[in-house]
């Protein structure tokens, strides 16, 4: 098995107009406008590299948002899906598959967590924890005899965007924007436990945390929070429900970012990365709080043997020996790149764990270096801002130290021309 990207092929010679000749008027009215995006038709990508309809490049730092793990259009995805392709597509979820059965015995003995669900997106598997957790509060009531439902989460925390995750969310703004938010998420604040205890009542039934807030702008919950907050749960009766949809399946330099901290949680929900680009979440728990019977849970695609083969090949390359131990050498080498730049550039340094880190700018410049980095030729960086002061680095887990050095150097040159 091969660690590194495979080389990114030269841009294409063609005459630019003739090859893309259709993506010539912008913007198209056939799309919702859900988020502003910037006239760029993207046609392919390998490795570290994207492609855009007139053929110029960009060095992916984003990385479709901590998803593909092995980089654009990996060997080991491609074979995959055309081997499963070949085989079998959908027998539906009311049956088993090889590689439904396959990745549900590795998730499950990589993570320690007894039972796995299959989802399709982050969302949707923190709705099955949530769900869960929630069967779990009726079946054991609170002394007056009433199911316990409150889960308690965190400010500036990202669950999703169904409407149950949007409450558990603490993004600013999202509680009156789709009022009424579902009830029983009352929120307290990262790395203070007394903010834990105070909310903690007769209808608490879990409390549920990134180990990292991603989209805050990769803010860690620290080992020792993390381990309080495992004590506490234990003794208060409480579900411990850790949200690994953006630090799972090696993104922080383990398989789980929780692991690092020493805990095992009693609810974990994966997303982004296990699919490595293809749409495929899961939620694991404890086998002793598997309560579900059948009909509490399901959906037309959960254990889809397409999707569960990509993501078992993603998950054997992550956890086949050596990987991870590239993954931290890869962080340690783009931590102390950044945290040169930080200090040249008078930011306030850099954070993060494994291969999703923020550098702090100290200044609210975060989208205009985004835009001025994809303008940039001949070729273009990608580039994420989570928040206007900090710049958020995602690459494939298996960037080379040369895709490191060229985007380090070319947000020199960003930061030189902001300075
Ligand atoms: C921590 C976390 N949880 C859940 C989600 C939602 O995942 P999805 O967009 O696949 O529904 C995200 C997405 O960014 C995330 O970062």
């Amino acid at each position: 098995m091969s660690l590194a990207n495979p080389s990114a092929p030269p841009a294409p010679t063609a005459p630019k107009a003739a090859r893309h000749a259709r993506f010539t008027e912008f913007p198209t009215q056939a799309l919702l406008p859900i988020t502003s995006r910037p006239e760029i038709v993207f046609t392919r990508g390998k490795g570290g590299w994207l492609y855009d309809h007139e053929g110029k490049r960009y060095l992916d730092f984003i990385q479709g948002w901590a998803v593909n793990s092995l980089g654009h259009c990996h060997p080991v995805m491609r074979d995959a899906l055309a081997t499963q392709s070949g085989l079998l597509l959908n027998p539906s979820p009311a049956y088993y598959n090889v590689p439904m059965i396959e990745l549900a015995d590795l998730l499950a003995t990589r993570s320690g967590l007894g039972k796995v669900f299959f989802a399709n997106s982050g969302a949707e598997a923190n709705e099955s924890a949530i769900k869960l957790a929630r069967k779990w509060g009726q079946l054991h009531p609170n002394p007056s005899g009433g199911a316990r439902f409150e889960i308690i989460t965190f400010k500036d925390a990202f669950h999703g965007r169904t409407l149950a995750t949007m409450s558990a969310s603490g993004k600013p703004g999202w509680d009156t924007i789709f009022a009424p938010q579902v009830p029983g998420f009352p929120k307290a604040e990262l790395n203070n436990l007394a903010s834990v205890e105070a909310l903690i009542g007769p209808d608490t039934v879990a409390v549920m945390l990134e180990p990292i807030q991603g989209e805050a702008g990769v803010v860690p919950a620290t080992d020792t929070f993390l381990k309080e907050l495992r004590v506490l749960t234990k003794s208060r009766g409480l579900l411990l429900i850790v949200d690994e949809v953006q630090t799972g399946c090696g993104r922080t330099g383990t398989l789980f970012a929780h692991q690092q901290a020493g805990i095992v949680p009693d609810i974990m929900t994966l997303g982004k990365g296990i699919g490595g680009g293809v749409p495929l979440a899961a939620m694991l728990c404890d086998d002793a709080f598997a309560v579900f019977q059948p009909g509490d849970q399901g959906g037309t695609y959960n254990g889809n043997p397409l999707m569960c083969a990509v993501g078992l090949a993603v998950m054997r390359t992550v956890s086949a020996p050596g990987f991870l131990e590239f993954v931290r050498a890869q962080a340690d080498y783009l931590s102390a790149g950044l945290q040169h730049l930080s200090s040249r550039y008078g930011g306030e340094g850099e954070r993060g764990a494994g291969l999703l880190r923020a550098l702090r700018l100290g200044r609210d410049i975060g989208p205009q270096l985004v835009d001025a980095a994809r303008e940039m030729a001949p070729d273009g960086l990608l580039l994420n801002s989570a928040r206007p002061n900090l710049l958020r680095f995602m690459p494939a887990l298996n960037v080379s130290r040369d895709e490191i050095d060229q985007m380090l150097s070319m947000l020199d040159t960003l930061l030189a021309r902001h300075a």
